[in-house]
């Protein structure tokens, strides 16, 4: 089942799971934009949410306390850039939350039942005020957004993934270690799949693409194709 339509403009939303370095983030801005729609990149609120953590000195496991000062601060997307920018309290967080000290410490804020529910909502109101949308991250087509038109499940090899990491924080300006990305990437896959709420997992009738040795375009392409017949079985 689809979303619900907005007016006239039928609603289109496409969800894309998987771990850290599957290029979900690359494709869902490039599928995005192949559609003409929206993305929203949900890992990047769980990484604001680190931020707080970082900058107001609370506990990443303390997700009462974390929650609470989500309430505290303004998240916002601001959609008329590609991708959109995100900002708290005005100011543009992007390039900060990809820094070490953020990674370092996501994968368990994103482990906190009352930091996950904050931002699930926050999630499906964006979905519901962006209802041509290609969202990305853990838990969109599991949990987020089961009714998605389209759930992809992309996958890669773990050390293809930390290179492909590795290669864009370099291209970001920020320069490290590929055994200390590596490391990274397989602890968070490992809390991330083990956490009791919203763990990683592939949703249900999920297209799954593995993309280790498929380049960018050709995974974009293979979603764009997937997309135009699911539209088309529907309006069948
Ligand atoms: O995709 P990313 O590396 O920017 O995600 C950062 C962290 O946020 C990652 O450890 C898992 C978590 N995350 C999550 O739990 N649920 C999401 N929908 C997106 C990300």
């Amino acid at each position: 089942m689809s979303a619900p339509s907005h007016g006239c403009v039928p609603s289109l939303i496409i969800t894309i799971d998987g771990p850290a370095g599957t290029g979900k983030s690359t494709v869902a801005h490039q599928l995005a934009r192949r559609l003409d729609i929206d993305s929203l990149d949900s890992g990047s609120m769980y990484r604001a949410a680190s931020l707080v953590a970082i900058e107001r000195g609370i506990d990443p496991a303390d997700g009462e306390g974390l929650a609470e000062a989500l309430g505290r601060v303004e998240l916002r997307f601001d959609w008329e850039t590609r991708p959109p920018t995100l900002r708290m309290d005005g100011r543009d967080i992007s390039q900060r939350i990809r820094e070490m000290d953020v990674s370092g410490i996501v994968s368990d804020v994103a482990k906190c039942p009352p930091v996950r529910a904050v931002l699930v909502g926050a999630q499906r109101q964006i979905g519901a005020e962006h209802p041509r949308l290609v969202s990305e991250g853990r838990d969109q087509g599991s949990i987020v957004f089961p009714d998605a038109t389209v759930r992809f499940y992309l996958d890669a090899d773990p050390r293809v993934r930390a290179l492909r990491r590795v290669r864009q924080l370099s291209e970001s300006g920020l320069e490290v270690d590929v055994a200390e990305v590596t490391e990274d990437i397989r602890r968070r896959d490992r809390i991330d799949s083990t956490r009791s709420d919203g763990p990683l997992i592939c949703p249900e009738g999920a297209i799954i693409i593995d993309t280790s040795k498929l380049e960018i375009d050709e995974v974009v392409e293979r979603m764009v194709q997937a997309v135009q017949d699911r539209i088309q079985e529907e309006a069948d």
